[in-house]
């Protein structure tokens, strides 16, 4: 009985793992806020679910938060027992907001503010999330929702390969008086197993911010520096812009080169470049152009219009129109037809010079940029009022614990020393002692040849059936090496290793024979003494149909086996020689043909 229940003491000291003890929070400034959930339930403790509701897009209306929460210990891989309690987050596919309203307010102005907290995915985040708000000061959260103003979000989001770690900052415009969401460009990634892992955002008075993920750096910068880490940029706009009313005068020169005023011209500069067509010099006036004939006649069938008043209009003259005359024969003065100029090279092209005139180009007067505004201090979020979680997601069982939030990097590094660093090493070891067997556990060989002959266990007589399956299949994967080594190279084979080569023959043949001869017989005893022939080209058919399947000569196909005409690669095969003794009823004299003709492995039709 005593040994009994020694027995169970030392089983349940093993059950109950290991003693949790909570973080003594005297060891943090008092303006830290520390949250380890150390309270006997969710109705108990300080956090309250949200009665407000959420805009549903898919069924336009305004929804509850049904999503219900919990402050449990954890269930999977538990580092501690029941007293190391989370806040988890119970309900697959819904929505949850929960939130806690600090005691007096969070004042981070030109401080470096320092939020951490440990996520454990006890089921999974294939779609969801699992991110922290710093909420604003200004609101009662009763109705916290999506709306309710806050200065800053972080932490894991993923939806099936879309997964990111936010980094999101409120920030007032004071332009616009609007509050602009400023996402962290090409956020880091979130770590997607089942044990506990520690997210921590570091942001300081001189705007450097950092995320850590189990106290490894995963993403680093200054705000100031690169403005474009976030998007919207921190400030978007320039100080200085274009002045839109200063614009380029007209005589404003901005050719950086102009031609040569002073460039001479060459000598043949006409001829080079001036003509580009010249009279035609070998051209001489044909001998029937009549210089005296004019150009134009008056048009004598024209008449003197109706209305025409010699007064009014003056004397009416016949209008003019082209001389017929000088279609024929060319009339008026003659000049050479001009032709292509040989010498010409295109217009003359001075060279440039640098334009003594050159202003530079034009640039507007540069005037203050009436949207700009420097946010020189974004780590002044204002006073934080509340930590909320605003979540929906297909995953339950998300658990957050060790919620931090302070001004000291120091204080997190060691809440995460001392609570996160020696849990992970708990639940790893937790994970490793209870590891759920594969499915697909490796298949047990089948035992060897050695291992029956030697199993005493195995009868004689089933061992020498074994032995004679095994020594029938080597037999067999020989023969099947062998004809592919065949179909390779037989020529080399056969010089190799020709005992060997006449050997299989020999045992191919007899076994053919002897299968086509039972066949025979069956046949001849089923139709009662019919012809035996079909069964032969039954059988070789199929041979030839297996061992041919990368043959391309149709015609040998076709011929249902019965060898007419071999194809061109007839040396390459072995079966033909097979075929053609079905024609022969004598098994001796087809062997000894079989194995004459083996060498020389020619033959023609
Ligand atoms: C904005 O303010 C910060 C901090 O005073 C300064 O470093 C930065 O140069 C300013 N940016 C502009 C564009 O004035
Ligand atoms: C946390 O642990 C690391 C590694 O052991 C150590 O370098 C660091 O100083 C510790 N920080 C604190 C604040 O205890």
């Amino acid at each position: 009985m005593i040994k009994l229940l020694t027995s169970l003491l030392a089983l349940s000291s093993i059950v109950a793992c290991n003693d949790y003890i909570p973080f003594d929070t005297t060891r943090l400034d008092k303006s830290s806020i520390f949250e380890q959930f150390l309270y006997k339930d969710f109705p108990s403790s300080p956090w309250l679910p949200s009665k407000g509701k959420a805009w549903d897009n898919d069924k336009k209306e305004f929804v509850r938060y049904t999503g219900k929460w919990n402050i449990e210990p954890s269930f999977k891989n538990p580092a501690y027992g029941s007293d190391d309690k989370g806040l988890v987050l119970k309900t697959v596919a819904a929505r949850h907001a929960v939130y806690y309203k600090l005691p007096t307010p969070f004042d981070n102005t030109d401080q470096d503010l320092v939020l951490q907290y440990e996520l454990k995915l006890q089921s999974g985040l294939n779609c969801g999330g699992a991110y922290i708000k710093l909420l604003d000061q200004s609101e009662d959260y009763r109705g916290f929702n999506g709306q309710t103003p806050y200065q800053i979000m972080f932490g894991p989001d993923k939806c099936g390969s879309n997964n990111k770690i936010h980094f999101i900052i409120n920030r007032p415009n004071p332009i616009t008086g609007k509050v602009e969401e400023k996402h962290l460009r090409a956020p880091p990634m979130a770590k997607i197993n089942d044990l506990s892992n520690l997210y921590t955002l570091i942001l300081t008075k001189n705007q450097d911010f950092e995320i850590r993920v189990n106290g490894e750096v995963a993403k680093a910068g200054n705000l100031h520096s690169n403005v474009n880490l976030l998007s919207p940029p921190l400030y978007p706009n320039p100080a200085l812009i274009d002045d839109p009313n200063d614009i380029k005068p007209f005589d404003w020169d901005d050719d950086v080169l102009v031609p040569d005023p002073n460039a001479e011209l060459p000598e043949d500069y006409e001829l080079k470049h001036l003509w580009e067509k010249i009279p035609d010099l070998k051209a001489v006036k044909p001998e029937e152009w009549d210089e005296n004939e004019p150009l134009t006649i008056p048009d004598l069938e024209s008449e003197k219009p109706q209305d025409w008043d010699d007064e009014e209009d003056g004397e009416w003259t016949p209008p003019h129109i082209r001389n017929p005359q000088c279609d024929e024969t060319g009339c008026g003065p003659w000049s050479p037809p001009l032709i292509k100029n040989p010498l010409y090279k295109g217009p003359f092209i001075p060279r440039n010079i640098p334009n003594p005139n050159y202003k530079g180009p034009f640039k507007p007067k540069q005037i203050p940029n009436p949207d700009f505004h420097n946010d020189t201090n974004p780590s002044n979020i204002g006073l934080v009022g509340g930590l909320g979680f605003e979540l929906w997601s297909m995953d339950n069982n998300i658990m957050f614990n060790n919620i931090y939030l302070g001004h000291s990097i120091k204080e997190a590094e060691l809440i995460g020393n001392e609570t996160y660093a020696p849990k992970l090493e708990l639940e790893f070891e937790y994970k490793q002692n209870h590891k759920v067997n594969i499915k697909n556990e490796p298949i047990k060989p089948p035992p060897t040849f050695d291992e029956i002959i030697n199993d005493n266990k195995v009868y004689g007589f089933i061992q020498f059936l074994v032995f004679i399956k095994f020594f029938l299949l080597k037999q067999f994967l020989d023969i099947v090496d062998f004809y592919y080594e065949f179909l390779r190279d037989p020529l080399n084979l056969i010089t190799n290793q020709p005992i060997k080569f006449v050997l299989y023959c020999m045992i191919f043949v007899t076994f053919f024979t002897f299968i086509c001869g039972l066949g025979a017989v069956l046949l001849f005893l089923i139709t009662g003494g019919g012809q035996a022939n079909p069964v032969y080209e039954k059988e070789t058919r199929s041979k030839t149909k297996i061992e041919d399947d990368d043959d391309d000569d149709a015609k040998y196909d076709d011929e249902d086996g019965v060898v007419i005409e071999h194809p061109s690669n007839w040396e390459e095969r072995e079966e033909p020689r097979i075929i053609e003794l079905k024609d022969s009823d004598d098994i001796s004299s087809a062997t000894g043909a079989f194995t004459a003709e083996a060498k020389p492995r020619r033959r023609k039709a």
